[in-house]
């Protein structure tokens, strides 16, 4: 099943003689289970795309389905519903709340959810744990390094499991083995879990990991590849 499907998406960042053409008419999807990599140059629309797909910005034309659910008519604050039903993301550069420790920040997407303290603490306890952080739930971000911060964006965006997994370059500020084995707990998620999980990365030590790789140009999609 297709969860998630972009049909001529274009984004346009300002207007007239400084407008910058993003996206250029994409066409992309993904499906239940799969693990796509979205690979490209700087600059290329990766970032742009990710987040048109993980409705954090809307795009100036074409459309996004989430389980066959157009985006289309949808208002700016009909997304961040939206969002929570469906989407986690890790963000370039983690967004972790400052002011929270580990635990509450992977706790933070479930409490949204509805789930009760105790629960959410536990499953971000867990969380932590799987990605290698059990002994930082009561640490602020702060007290962390930027590849520990990484991986509790991770716990916090599979947090509650959401059927789409959106990851912007999450193994960029990570050693070879700790990147790894994030990459195979996403890729895991994915093949076990059914979740959809899109990673934009260049990293080619994890290319091998991925179902289907999306290469983007100058905000087209070139080619694409196993
Ligand atoms: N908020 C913005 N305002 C204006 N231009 C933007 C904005 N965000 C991105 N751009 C431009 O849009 C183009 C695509 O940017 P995007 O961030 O999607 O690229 P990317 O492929 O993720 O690059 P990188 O690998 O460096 O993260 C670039 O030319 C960028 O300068
Ligand atoms: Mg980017």
């Amino acid at each position: 099943m297709i969860t998630i499907e972009a049909t001529n998406v274009t984004k346009t960042y300002g207007t007239g003689s400084v407008a910058v053409h993003a996206l250029r008419g994409v066409d992309f999807h993904a499906r239940e289970g799969e693990f796509v990599m979205l690979n490209g140059p700087s600059g290329s629309g990766k970032t742009t795309l990710l987040s048109i797909l993980g409705c954090v910005l809307t795009p100036s034309g074409g459309d996004v389905r989430l389980f066959e659910e157009s985006l289309a008519g949808k208002r700016e604050k009909d997304l961040p519903r939206l969002r929570l039903s469906y989407i986690g993301f890790i963000f370039q550069g983690h967004n972790l709340v400052a002011s929270l420790d580990c635990r509450d920040n992977v706790a933070l997407p479930m409490r949204m959810r509805g789930w009760s303290v105790r629960e959410a603490n536990r499953e971000a306890e867990h969380l932590l744990r799987r990605v290698g952080l059990g002994d930082k739930a009561d640490r602020l971000p702060s007290e962390l390094s930027g590849g520990q911060r990484q991986r509790v964006a991770i716990a916090r965006a599979v947090a509650g499991a959401p059927p789409i997994i959106l990851a912007d370059e999450p193994t960029a500020s990570l050693d070879a083995e700790t990147g790894m084995s994030i990459t195979q707990l996403l890729k895991q998620m994915a093949s076990e879990g059914g979740h959809t999980v899109v990673v934009v990365t260049h990293d080619n030590r994890i290319f091998h990991l991925a179902d289907r790789i999306v290469n983007i140009e100058d905000g087209r999609i070139v080619s694409e590849g196993h």
